[in-house]
């Protein structure tokens, strides 16, 4: 660990964790950045220092901009670097390549693409800058690790620029199979632009057989070495690294968290709110990939098909604002809250029982422990996920071990925790409504033993070991020295196959 712990780590990725937005009096307000990434890279940067590198969230520039993020960084113990984006920049850029071609397809939702040309002129441009800056921070001997499908290009811009340093990537989405992949326009210079990191990270080893399958149909030349969690790849003259790494929580502070008094007041306050039955919870952004209008059908029907159910159980669904100048995303806000209406309208009781309960907004770190401390069941049904960290943070904070996990076979959390888990198709939503009732019905000692596995599972891989294996997969002279400990190989590495 000595020469590791010296080596200081540049994180790249489109956001910074902190979105910058001016208040009422004009002063910049800093929020935190939803969604998993953010939460996964916070304790790591916070534990080893380290900076970030990303886009502050507002197309604006200046001295007390520079002032707040540098302000923001001092709290959190770690240098922010921002990355300004223009107008034209985030449309063609995050919310036209990233989010209307490279994020639906790679959720296998080629229908929902647009393969507009000049979004890939506007995704090379600002490749190209985030690959400028990243340079312009590090120096000789630092670990340069870029996230997410946003920057794909960078490590081909830092080799044009002369960048020698070590590069990561890590890709906290799905990678699609070659049917999926191929639809993609600039697939073959994406490919050669993935190869130019010294080490490329997926989810589950689905997501990195997709990745060399695609290399092997696309590419002459193409040899892999190993058969461990990290296989060396050689394609042309190019030789790197690719291994899966499923992403993870910090299990400790998540447990601790949950056991303080004010979570533990405010989840009380949710049962005294919602008496006299079991809740279960979802929690997701406002995202079609999420599956949330399944679910609450899904919903809907485990209430007609056991009428023992209604007054007994209620959906907390909470639903985080996201991309909301995309057109799919608003509508699908209006979809989710047209079916909640259509849901309390049929089933509601005069006075009483609501059985969907409804939040759209962002929590505090407060609200959604107690949320996840007071929920029984969590209902977790994403049509495809990359990990999913919500089911883990769910676990972490379940301290009584009393909980049950439904979790949709199509999370990359499937894989990890497949044995304690009930796994559902998403798609089946008399499938998932029946699997409702039996996680309702279920005896206490099956809900304690699944628990338990699970959260045993997450506590032994959690993301202090994801960043430790990472960064040594991309050391380690000999891949052969460098298989997981025992015990995470098989549950973290295995993959799971639906029948
Ligand atoms: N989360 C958030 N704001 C909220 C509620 C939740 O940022 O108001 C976090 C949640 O704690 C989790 C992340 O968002 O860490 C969601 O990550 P996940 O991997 O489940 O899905 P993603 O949003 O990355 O697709
Ligand atoms: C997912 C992506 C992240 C992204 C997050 C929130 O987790 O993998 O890269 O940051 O969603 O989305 P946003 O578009 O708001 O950054």
């Amino acid at each position: 660990m000595g020469a590791r712990a010296r080596q200081r780590l540049v994180v790249v990725s489109n956001r910074l964790p902190f979105v910058f937005k001016r208040g009422p009096g004009g002063r910049w307000r800093t929020e935190r950045g939803s969604g998993g990434l953010v939460s996964a890279l916070l304790p790591v940067l916070r534990d080893r220092g380290g900076s970030w590198i990303g886009w502050p969230g507002t197309a604006e520039t200046g001295p007390d901009l520079d002032a707040a993020v540098a302000a923001a960084g001092g709290d959190v113990g770690f240098a922010l670097r921002p990355v300004t984006l223009d107008a034209r920049q985030v449309g063609d850029y995050y919310y036209g390549f990233s989010n209307e071609i490279i994020w639906p397809l790679f959720h296998d939702l080629q229908s929902l693409c647009n393969f507009e040309p000049a979004y890939w002129g506007a995704y090379k441009e600002v490749n190209r800058k985030y690959a400028k800056a990243a340079l312009a921070a590090s120096r000789a001997g630092d670990f340069i690790w870029v996230h997410d499908y946003h920057l794909m290009n960078v490590a081909a811009e830092l080799r044009a620029l002369g960048c020698r340093a070590r590069v990561g990537f890590f890709l906290h989405i799905p990678f699609p199979s070659p049917d999926i992949y191929f639809n993609l326009p600039w697939r073959l210079t994406l490919l050669h632009a993935l190869l130019q990191y010294d080490l490329v990270g997926f989810q589950t080893l689905r997501d990195r057989r997709n990745f060399i399958q695609c290399l092997r149909l696309l590419m002459d030349d193409v040899s892999v070495q190993g058969k461990g969690q990290v296989v060396s790849v050689t394609a042309g003259r190019r030789t790197m690294r690719i291994g899966n790494f499923p992403i993870s929580i910090d299990y400790n502070a998540f447990m601790r968290q949950a056991a303080a008094d004010e979570v533990a007041q405010r989840a009380q306050e949710l049962h005294r709110m919602l008496p006299k039955r079991k809740l279960i919870l979802g929690v997701d952004r406002l995202d079609y990939t999420k599956g949330i209008p399944h679910r609450l059908k899904a919903f809907r029907t485990a209430l007609e098909r056991y009428p023992k159910l209604r007054e007994r159980i209620s959906l907390i669904q909470v639903v985080v604002p996201s991309r909301v100048d995309i057109p799919q995303y608003r509508e699908l806000k209006s979809r989710i809250e047209q079916l909640v209406g259509e849901i309390n309208g049929n089933f509601v009781r005069p006075g009483g029982w609501v059985p969907v309960w409804y939040v759209f907004g962002s929590l505090s770190r407060t609200d959604l422990l107690a949320y996840y401390r007071a929920a029984d069941i969590a209902l977790i049904t994403p049509f495809k996920d990359g990990m999913n960290l919500v089911a883990k943070e769910y676990c972490a904070c379940s301290i009584e071990e009393e909980c049950v996990l439904i979790l949709s076979e199509f999370a990359g959390a499937a894989a990890q925790l497949q044995r304690g888990a009930l796994l559902v198709n998403p798609y089946d939503i008399e499938g998932v409504a029946d699997t409702i009732h039996r996680a309702f019905t279920m005896s206490d000692e099956e809900r304690r033993s699944r628990m338990r596995r699970l959260r045993r599972s997450i506590r032994d891989s959690d993301i202090f070991w994801w960043v430790d294996s990472f960064l040594r997969a991309a050391i380690a002279k000999d891949l052969s020295a460098f298989p997981l400990p025992e015990k995470h190989v098989s549950e973290a590495v295995a993959d799971y196959v639906p029948i």
